[in-house]
C-alpha cells in the first residue's frame, strides 16, 4: 500500500488496526517495569505509529518518543502530545528513516506486518542505523500463524523472518505469547525481543599488538 492508499484508510475511518489505546501487552510490560527507560537511555522509536497509542503509553512511561507516520494528521493532538515530553511526530517514510544510532528502543506493532514483504530488509536496515549499538527491539509478532497465501497487510511473519530483516547483527533475546492480547485477534499474538550481538571481543584490535 503507498501512502495515499494509506491516507484514505484514515479518512475512511477505515482503521481495523487502531486499537483505541495502546496494546494491552505493551501497557503491561510498561506496569511491570519491564520496558523502562534508563537514565540517558530514554530514547524511543515507534515506526508506523498510526494514532499514537503505544506511543503515547511510552511517553507516560518516561521515554522520549519520536513516532513516524507517512500520513499527515494521523492524530492531531500526537505531534504535541510527544513534543512535551521532549519527543515528536514526523510525517516521512519510515523505511528511508535514518536515527543516527541515537535510539535506545524500538518498538514495533503491526509496522512490519502492513509493509509489504519485499521492503522488511529496508525495514531492517532502517532499525540498524537507528538503534544505539546496545539498543533493544520489541516487536509485538503479529499476524504469528496466519496463512502466507492469503496475503495482506497484515502480512504474515514470525521471530525468524524478523530477525533474518534485522540481519545476522542481531540476536533473538526471547519470544513468547503475550500474556495480555487483543480479543478480537484471531492470530496468534507474541513479543520478541531482539539485541545486536555483541562484538567478537578477539577481533578487536589490541594495544601493543600490531
Ligand atoms: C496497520 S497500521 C498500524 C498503526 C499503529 N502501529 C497501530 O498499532 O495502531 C500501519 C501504519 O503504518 C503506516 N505506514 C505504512 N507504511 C509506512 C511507511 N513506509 N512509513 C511510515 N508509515 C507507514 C500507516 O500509515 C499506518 O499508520
Amino acid at each position: 500500500m503507498t501512502a495515499a492508499d494509506w491516507a484514505a484508510r484514515y479518512q475512511a475511518d477505515d482503521t481495523p488496526w487502531d486499537l483505541g489505546g495502546p496494546h494491552p501487552e505493551l501497557a503491561r510490560l510498561l506496569e511491570a517495569g519491564d520496558l523502562a527507560p534508563a537514565a540517558g537511555r530514554d530514547r524511543a522509536l515507534v515506526p508506523g505509529c498510526g494514532n499514537g497509542h503505544d506511543a503515547r503509553a511510552l511517553a507516560a512511561a518516561g521515554w522520549r518518543v519520536t513516532a513516524l507516520d507517512c500520513v499527515e494528521g494521523v492524530d492531531a493532538a500526537l505531534a504535541s502530545d510527544l513534543a512535551a515530553s521532549g519527543g515528536e511526530l514526523r510525517i516521512t517514510d519510515a523505511l528511508a528513516f535514518d536515527g543516527e544510532g541515537a535510539f535506545d528502543l524500538v518498538w514495533d506493532h503491526t509496522f512490519f506486518c502492513a509493509i509489504d514483504p519485499t521492503a522488511r530488509e529496508r525495514w531492517g536496515e532502517m532499525v540498524g542505523r537507528s538503534l544505539a549499538q546496545d539498543g533493544t527491539v520489541v516487536a509485538l509478532v503479529f499476524p504469528g500463524d496466519k496463512p502466507v497465501e492469503e496475503g495482506g497487510p497484515p502480512h504474515a511473519f514470525d521471530a525468524v523472518a524478523m530477525g533474518e530483516a534485522l540481519g545476522a547483527t542481531f540476536g533473538l533475546l526471547h519470544c513468547a505469547p503475550v500474556e495480555r492480547g487483543v480479543a478480537r485477534r484471531t492470530w496468534s499474538e507474541s513479543v520478541a525481543r531482539y539485541r545486536r550481538a555483541a562484538a567478537d571481543a578477539s577481533a578487536a584490535p589490541q594495544a601493543g599488538r600490531s
